[in-house]
């Protein structure tokens, strides 16, 4: 199949596709119009129902070190897809080589606690959190530091058998910023999150699935068509109640089991106040798909 970005490209000459609006071309192909010239992350719509919003972060010859412009552009690009009606998922990828190898360092080399604390480094990664839709990380190659914690800050993880996750902080005299000592214990536990956060040391896409901070391993060049598939068939449902999921599990990292508990009750209870809910049920009574309105 040919990419929309790569058609994009050819017509527009670089990567120049717009989170923000969709225009049809007149060869008939959907695509992002109006570009802000993205210089470090490419953008495209993939999938055969043109509805999951592909990341693709592109600073290959620093192993897509996650710089503050980096940042700025994924959070605009995580912000387009999240407004956008016709897109059902978002997954955030790298390259074969690197999903990320962390924060850039050469950026960060002369911060100081001052600048830190006024600036509120590293405030950029809020946008990932919040966002309503689901988003996939699908990690080849390095996933470390900061480059983990992305990973760990999307919904699911599925790795490439090469991958390599790790929070190597600790070798460059600090400790993770962007949540590795807390989202990592949540996904592996206390021990091994220690292990890991005090030695430096990488664990492979395997151990990383033994562990439960990645969901499933491909080969490298299957990761990404399979993450293209998952996000599919997260679209095949409805995405008010895809987003009303997403919160109720996201609850369970944020509080005690009884508060969470009703937090999914009232959730649970909110669906039935849905068009959504009620052609579910009625279209499996009726014994047919249903069609979902996201309403
Ligand atoms: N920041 C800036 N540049 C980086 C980088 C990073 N995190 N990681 C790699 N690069 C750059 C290298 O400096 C190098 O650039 P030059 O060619 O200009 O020298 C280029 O990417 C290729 O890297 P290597 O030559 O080192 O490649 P390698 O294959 O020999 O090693 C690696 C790969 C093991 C991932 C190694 O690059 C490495 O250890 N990187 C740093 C990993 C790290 O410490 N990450 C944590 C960062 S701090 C953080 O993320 C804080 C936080 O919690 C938010």
């Amino acid at each position: 199949m040919t990419s929309i970005g790569i058609v994009t490209r050819t017509l527009l000459g670089k990567n120049t596709l717009n989170a923000n609006r969709i225009v049809v071309s007149n060869i008939g192909i959907k695509f992002y119009s109006t570009a802000p010239a993205y210089e470090n992350i490419k953008v495209e719509v993939v999938g055969s129902k043109k509805n999951v919003g592909l990341i693709q972060l592109n600073r290959p010859k620093a192993l897509n070190a996650l710089c503050k412009p980096l940042f700025v552009e994924l959070g605009k690009a995580v912000n387009g897809f999240d407004a956008d009606n016709s897109i059902a998922a978002i997954i955030i990828t790298g390259n074969e080589k690197a999903f990320a190898a962390g924060a850039d360092i050469k950026e960060m080399q002369n911060n100081t606690y001052s600048t830190n604390t006024k600036e509120g480094f590293l405030k950029e990664w809020e946008d990932i959190s919040n966002c309503g839709k689901p988003i996939i990380a699908a990690v080849n190659g390095f996933a470390l530091g900061g480059g983990c914690e992305l990973a760990m800050l999307c919904d699911i993880i599925y790795a490439g058998e090469k991958a390599k996750f790790g929070q190597p902080e600790i070798n460059i005299g600090t400790i993770p910023g962007a949540g590795g000592t807390q989202r990592l214990p949540r996904y592996v536990g206390k021990s091994k999150a220690m292990e890991i956060v005090l030695t430096g040391n990488f664990i492979d896409a395997h151990e990383a699935e033994k562990m439960g901070l990645v969901s499933r391993v491909f080969p490298v060049e299957k990761l990404l068509e399979e993450t293209i598939k998952l996000a599919e068939r997260i679209g095949t449902h409805s995405p008010l109640i895809v987003k009303l999921a997403k919160q109720a599990v996201n609850q369970a990292f944020e509080t005690t089991l009884k508060s969470g508990l009703q937090f999914e009750k009232s959730i649970f209870y909110g669906t039935f106040a849905t068009e959504d809910r009620k052609e579910g049920m009625t279209a499996f009574i009726e014994k047919r798909p249903p069609n979902f309105k996201n309403e």
